[in-house]
């Protein structure tokens, strides 16, 4: 590939921190911290703004352990200073494997227990096609033991509750309440004894507690699962509002397939680092590659997130392929990036810390909205100042934009 840096020429700016902070570990700074405004065309929910701040840090010749060393100082010096809270010496960690089997999330809230067990192995023959079905076709039956709901939710309440999972997708839950004198369940009646027996036992399950089970494609089970432990946890009174519980999640997937796009995308970003071992599969098995991306959440908040990048041109190449970019394109686009790492960059890495929501868990207010001056309504307007306004003819025209009437606002 020819260069496409010539001197003299004019070059865009990097389009974002992400890209300033790498290029200048490649330029020779070997660390960097930005307090760094941050705008982003998203959703707006109790944890997002489409601005906002990050504590935003960068380091050579690191590994993801330097970065969460860094991330932890940091994070434990605040709490100690601002809240007098002395936080552990080095915070819990899990795969992102690990969180979603136990949790059904990528960010989970590991201040109570309610985890999800997998029950696919005993169930994947049973007569109940509600079950056995989704385990054929690639899915699964998992559960969660509801502890001691027996004697806190009543027959409605538990009907409630199917209603709640099936807000995210699921088609139904299935349940068995455990009670002195047997168990009760509108599914027990498809199922045998040793089946019956089988699962009570691997759920833990005692008097007064209530099984519920989801069956269905994977990402279903995840999202009504990692939710009704949410829910049953408000509901069962078992968060404790002055803990704060820091947990990393490790081994993101390197890249998610988009549907409508209909090709893979960056999971993180597309400068992140593949692990190691995966990188042989990224032409062949791209789902499989795990990346060396790292999150900490904060009872179940994302706070920051960052990864190992890559440093070579040839693998950053692959990377853009991955993600729909042949050699053209990639060129085009990051020309600037894939030439300068050929002058040999050092392989560095960091993580944004997200300030706003540090400042919402910190001072524990319900909304980003609180802690953060004049924030954008849900529509992403600002009720301070109206905008967004309407533009006259000579500002359009000093942009060269032609409005189409019928357009879409
Ligand atoms: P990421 O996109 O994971 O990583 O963002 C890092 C952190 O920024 C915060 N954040 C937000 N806070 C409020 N409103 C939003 N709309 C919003 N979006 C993100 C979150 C999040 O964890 N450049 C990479 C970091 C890196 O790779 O070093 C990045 O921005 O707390
Ligand atoms: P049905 O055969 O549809 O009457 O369902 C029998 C039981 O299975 C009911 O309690 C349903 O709520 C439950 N159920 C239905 N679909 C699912 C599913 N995908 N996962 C778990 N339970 C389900």
């Amino acid at each position: 590939m020819p260069s496409r840096v010539h001197p003299g020429e004019f070059y865009a700016l990097p389009q974002s921190p992400q890209l300033l902070k790498q290029l200048l570990m490649v330029s020779g700074f070997d660390r960097y911290f930005q307090i760094v405004r941050c705008f982003r065309d998203e959703d707006l929910r109790a944890d997002r703004q489409p601005e906002f701040t990050q504590i935003d840090f960068e380091m050579s010749f690191a590994a993801p352990d330097d970065v969460m060393e860094v991330t932890e100082g940091l994070i434990k010096r605040v709490f100690n200073q601002m809240l007098d809270i002395d936080l552990p010496e080095t915070f819990k960690r899990l795969s992102y494997r690990e969180a979603m089997d136990r949790f059904g999330t990528d960010r989970p809230d590991t201040r109570f227990g309610l985890e999800i067990v997998d029950l696919s192995d005993l169930l994947r023959d049973c007569g109940f096609k509600v079950f056995a079905d989704p385990i054929k076709k690639g899915g699964s039956v998992r559960a969660i033991n509801g502890k001691g709901c027996a004697d806190v939710f009543a027959r409605r309440e538990i009907d409630a509750l199917v209603e709640f999972v099936k807000g995210f997708g699921a088609k139904g839950m299935a349940w068995i309440s455990i009670a002195e004198d047997g168990l009760k369940s509108p599914i027990t009646k498809f199922l045998s004894e040793e089946e019956t027996g089988a699962i009570v036992s691997r759920m833990g399950g005692e008097t007064g507690d209530i099984l519920f089970f989801m069956a269905d494609a994977d990402e279903t089970v995840f999202a009504a699962l990692g939710n009704l432990r949410l829910e049953l946890a408000k509901k069962l009174g078992l968060i404790d509002e002055r803990r704060f519980d820091f947990l990393w999640v490790t081994e993101f997937p390197l890249l998610e397939y988009d549907a409508d796009e209909k090709r893979y995308v960056a999971k993180h970003h597309p400068f992140t680092a593949p692990v190691d071992e995966d990188v042989e599969f990224l032409e062949t098995d791209p789902a499989r590659v795990r990346a060396k991306a790292y999150d900490i959440v904060l009872n179940g908040t994302e706070l920051g997130g960052g990864s190992i990048r890559i440093h070579t041109p040839k693998l950053q190449e692959r990377m853009l392929k991955a993600i729909g970019f042949d050699g053209e394109q990639a060129w085009e686009r990051f020309g600037y990036l894939l030439e300068a790492l050929k002058y040999g960059a050092p392989p560095h890495g960091g993580l944004a810390l997200g300030f706003d929501r540090l400042m919402m868990l910190m001072t524990g207010s319900a909304s980003i909205r609180d802690v953060i001056a004049f924030p954008k309504l849900q529509n992403a307007s600002c009720p301070l100042t109206g905008s967004p306004t309407g533009v006259d003819e000579k500002q359009l025209r000093e942009l060269g934009i032609r409005v189409k009437m019928g357009a879409k606002a």
